[in-house]
């Protein structure tokens, strides 16, 4: 089968790869007929996560159709159309009993902190990903389901991560009615959650980003006041003015472990490798969030610890809550948001690739060139 394949940082590939085969009777063998493209698979692309091995297939968002089930899947069987949440878990252990999906303790040897992940180096379990051909599902029961027939495949795609992600910070941020929710980072993850904090109640949405295109998007898509980052002295003051210096409610990290903004920070992070991650727009969070505020964090950091202002957080009497969204948890509701006609999410999407083709989306979503905010992927095509 053709499959991507990472080479090293900045260097992919499509490649000849066997395709995967049942190895546990809760598997299933899915065709992947739609993927896409994470600001995730940015890190790794980067080389910023570690143990992201040579030779391994991303893709932890994607949909397709089952080709092949093992003697002990009940739920699916060959040619159902179905959407795999990005999580691999196993849905019966102490975390998944507690729904949190993104913490199970059975799929993933390398680590105990995070469970599995398709596609997203080996320090979630190392599974092959979507952006491929085929690719392996375990646990077939339990985290795939059959797409509904009133359901856009671009849009069930985007439901297997980014837009579940961007959902699921807003949750965090445990809004109430008429709360001022500031969102930093207008990718599809913050756009999402821009949007989704009015139908939990928000009052005043704010997203702040240095790309001028994406701001344009976080108006027209989310309904939203924007602030350009890079035309500030300082961002935090400017989000204090606007929040009659009390500052915001509730203040979402959409931005994570590449967040611009202080040269100090990227090269302890990107260059050095000192951190985990540059902690830039989630400081920034803490520090334009009120006192007694809440910081939800969608955007993802690697294990190494990052110079997070964490003396500043405690002083305030901030709630910090974070995750890997458990994808599954937030399908119901947004089914029904969805099907009710309240967004179409695949409204963000800017570019389609073919498979083949899938180093020009990588280069082009990275590099944010032409006005690029969702890269869908191909296979076949
Ligand atoms: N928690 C999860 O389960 C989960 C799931 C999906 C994605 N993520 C993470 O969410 C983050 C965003 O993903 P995405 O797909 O939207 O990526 P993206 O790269 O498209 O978007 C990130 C945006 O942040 C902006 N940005 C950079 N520095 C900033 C700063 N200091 N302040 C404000 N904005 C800044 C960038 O210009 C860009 O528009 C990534 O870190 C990704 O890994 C987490
Ligand atoms: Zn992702
Ligand atoms: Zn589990």
């Amino acid at each position: 089968m053709r499959a991507m394949v990472y080479r090293g940082p900045y260097r992919i590939r499509v490649e000849e790869k066997d395709v995967p085969r049942i190895e546990h009777p809760n598997d299933a063998i899915v065709r992947v007929t739609l993927a896409a493209i994470c600001g995730s698979d940015l890190h790794l692309y980067h080389g910023m996560m570690p143990d992201t091995r040579i030779g391994t297939t991303f893709g932890h968002e994607f949909i397709g159709v089952v080709e092949e089930v093992g003697s002990s899947v009940q739920r699916l069987k060959r040619g159902d159309r179905v959407m795999v949440p990005f999580n691999v878990y196993c849905g019966s252990c102490y975390f998944c009993a507690r729904g949190l999906y993104s913490n199970c303790h059975n799929v993933n040897p390398n680590a105990t902190a995070v469970g599995g992940i398709y596609g997203y180096s080996h320090t979630t379990g190392g599974y092959d990903g979507g952006q491929a051909e085929y690719v392996r599902v375990p646990f077939a029961d339990v985290g795939p389901q059959i797409i509904p027939d009133w359901m856009a495949d671009d849009d069930a795609v985007l439901l297997t991560d980014a837009l579940a992600t961007g959902y699921f910070a807003a949750q965090l941020g445990d809004i109430v009615e008429s709360d001022t929710v500031v969102v930093f980072g207008a990718g599809p993850v913050g756009l999402y959650a821009a949007r989704s904090a009015w139908l939990m109640g928000a009052g005043r949405v704010i997203v702040i980003d240095h790309l001028e295109y994406r701001l344009a998007k976080a108006r027209e898509f989310a309904y939203a006041e924007t602030v350009n980052f890079a035309e500030l002295d300082d961002v935090v003051l400017e989000m204090k003015r606007q929040t009659d210096y009390l500052g915001a409610d509730v203040v979402i990290d959409a931005a994570g472990a590449e967040a611009d903004g202080s040269l100090l920070q990227q090269v302890t992070s990107a260059k050095l490798k000192l951190q985990g991650g540059s902690p830039t727009a989630l400081n920034w969070a803490i520090d334009s969030v009120r006192k007694g505020g809440t910081v939800s964090v969608a955007g993802a950091y690697g294990p190494v610890f990052s110079a997070v202002k964490f003396g500043d957080a405690m002083n305030k009497g901030l709630t910090l809550r974070m995750n890997q969204t458990p994808v599954k948890r937030q399908w119901p509701r947004l089914f029904e948001h969805i099907q009710q006609g309240y967004f179409r999410p695949s409204d963000i999407v800017t570019h389609r690739i073919p498979l083949e083709h899938i180093a020009d989306g990588y280069h082009i979503f990275s590099a944010k060139l032409d006005d690029c905010i969702k890269v869908l992927v191909q296979p076949g095509a």
